[in-house]
């Protein structure tokens, strides 16, 4: 598996704390079978995350990786705020790319999903390239299935939080918007080794699996789409949002 969001870096934004815990979460990865893992450090504008040191960084996880056999990868990326898109050059756009692709990871504006998301969308796509939305089952509104589907039309495809489709609070709707047709891919968000969500999402592939409507195409979206994503490839999407 393939995790497209993941705050594994050391250091550089509120996830991982040092280099020991970034080897833990890696630890967790591979433990959950996870072979690559984007970093996705926050570019926004209450982080400040020097993206043309994000490559050096990545260089030096993977470096301490494989010195302690921990098998897994860690690719570039960003987790890129709408609110910050714009301000980006290209060449920053291209580092914060998913695996160096074409894909940006972008988080929508806290609050409900709004029209300035659908704009960010069409904005990255004049400029080449394809939008991954962040979470945007944390974006509460009447309207919300009507927004992702709205975003989903636009081009950009969505990313859910693995770990709510385990909790109790959460996993009902989370159930809801897979049914619906509203998520493509599962990632981790994971922050930490220490607590809070892990780096883990084989089971919410397991939960997924178990949805009738789902279970044909959960293998896409394990292993299709997040390999297209990183390969910054194209994808033919096998189902289309249910609104
Ligand atoms: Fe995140």
């Amino acid at each position: 598996m393939i995790d497209l969001h993941c705050h594994i870096l050391p250091g550089v934004d509120d996830g991982s704390l040092d280099m020991t815990d970034s080897l833990g979460m890696g630890r967790q990865a591979a433990h959950d079978g996870i072979e690559r893992v984007c970093a996705t450090p926050h570019i926004r504008h209450d982080h400040d995350v020097r993206i043309e040191e994000v490559g050096g960084r990545v260089e030096a996880l993977n470096d301490r990786l494989r010195a302690q056999g921990i098998p897994v990868t860690v690719l570039q990326g960003g987790e890129v705020a709408e609110t910050a898109v714009e301000d980006l050059g290209e060449e920053e756009l291209g580092r914060v790319a998913l695996g160096s692709g074409r894909w940006i990871l972008l988080e929508p504006a806290s609050g409900p999903l709004s029209d300035t998301l659908l704009r960010r969308v069409a904005h990255l796509a004049e400029r080449g390239h394809r939008t991954l939305i962040a979470h945007p089952e944390r974006h509460l509104s009447a309207d919300m299935h009507e927004r992702i589907a709205g975003l989903i039309a636009a081009g950009a495809l969505v990313q859910a939080t693995a770990d709510f489709f385990l909790r109790e609070r959460t996993a009902a709707g989370m159930q809801v918007l897979a049914e619906a047709g509203l998520i493509h891919v599962l990632s981790s968000d994971a922050h930490s080794s220490h607590g809070g969500r892990p780096l883990h999402m084989s089971e919410a592939f397991e939960r997924l699996a178990g949805i009738d409507s789902v279970a044909p195409h959960v293998e896409w979206m394990r292993e299709t789409a997040p390999r297209a994503i990183v390969d910054g490839g194209e994808l033919e999407l096998p189902f289309g949002p249910a609104v």
